[in-house]
C-alpha cells in the first residue's frame, strides 16, 4: 500500500464550549481532516453530551468532514436528526444495535457514510458479517463516555486484526482509532493501520495544537 498521511479528527468533547466557533477555527485552521462529535445519551454511556442542534451550529461553521459518533442506545431512533444536522458520517456502536446490517444500510440510505464503533472488550470478529458494507470502522481505544483516558495497549493487536481483515474483504474501509491518543503513541497505532485518528485532549490541550496536527498527520505507515 503506498504511502499516505494520517487523518486527523479532533474531538469537539475537548474543546472550550465558552468559544465554540474559536475551537472549530483552530481545527479548521490546522489542517484537521474531520470534526469529531461525540454523543452521549447518559444510558449506553455514563455520561451526556449534546444533540442534533450542537451538531447543526458546529457544521456552520467549517467545511470540515462532520464525523458524528453516537454512543446512544437505539441509535436508529436519531440517525436521520443527525445527518440533517450535516453529519458527513455517521457511526454507531456494535453494542447498541441488535440490527446491525439494518441500521448500516439505513445510514447509507441516507446518502451519508456509514462506521460502526467497537469497545475495548468487543473482538473484532464481531463485525466480519457486516465489514464489506462498512465505510469505517472507529475502533475504541478506551471505554466510551469521558475525554482525556489512557489509552489501553490491547487496541493495537485489534488494530493489526482489522487491518488483516479489510484487506480481504473491504480494502477501501477506513480505520479511524479513538481514544487516549498522544503525539507519543499515534505512530505506534498508525503503523498498526489505522488511517485517522480521533483527539481530544492531544489536540486540544496542546500547547500547539497545529504542531501537534501537523506531527500526527505527517505520520505514515
Ligand atoms: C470517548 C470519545 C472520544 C474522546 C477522545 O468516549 O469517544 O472521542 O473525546 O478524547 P481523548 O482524545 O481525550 O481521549
Ligand atoms: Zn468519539
Amino acid at each position: 500500500m503506498p504511502a499516505r498521511s494520517t487523518l486527523l479528527a479532533p474531538s469537539i468533547l475537548s474543546a472550550d464550549f465558552t468559544r465554540l466557533k474559536e475551537s472549530i477555527d483552530l481545527a479548521t485552521q490546522a489542517g484537521a481532516d474531520w470534526m469529531h462529535c461525540d454523543i452521549m445519551d447518559g444510558n449506553f454511556v455514563p455520561n451526556i453530551t449534546f444533540g442534533p442542534f450542537i451538531v447543526q451550529a458546529i457544521a456552520a461553521c467549517t467545511s470540515m468532514v462532520i464525523d458524528t459518533h453516537l454512543m446512544i442506545a437505539d441509535p436508529d431512533r436519531y440517525i436521520e436528526d443527525f445527518v440533517k444536522a450535516g453529519s458527513h458520517q455517521i457511526t454507531v456502536h456494535q453494542e447498541a444495535c441488535p440490527h446491525l446490517h439494518r441500521t448500516i444500510q439505513f445510514i447509507k440510505s441516507l446518502g451519508v457514510k456509514a462506521g460502526v464503533s467497537i469497545n475495548p472488550g468487543t473482538p473484532v470478529s464481531t463485525l466480519e458479517s457486516v465489514l464489506q458494507d462498512l465505510d469505517l470502522v472507529l475502533l475504541m481505544s478506551v471505554n466510551p463516555g469521558f475525554g482525556g483516558q489512557k489509552f489501553i495497549p490491547s487496541a493495537v493487536g485489534k488494530i493489526a486484526q482489522l487491518n488483516e481483515m479489510r484487506l480481504q474483504e473491504n480494502p477501501g474501509m477506513v480505520i479511524a482509532v479513538d481514544g487516549g491518543i498522544t503525539e507519543e503513541n499515534a505512530q505506534m497505532v498508525v503503523s498498526a493501520g489505522a488511517d485517522a485518528l480521533i483527539a481530544g485532549t492531544a489536540f486540544f490541550k496542546s500547547a500547539d495544537p497545529a504542531g501537534t496536527a501537523a506531527k500526527i498527520r505527517a505520520m505514515t505507515r
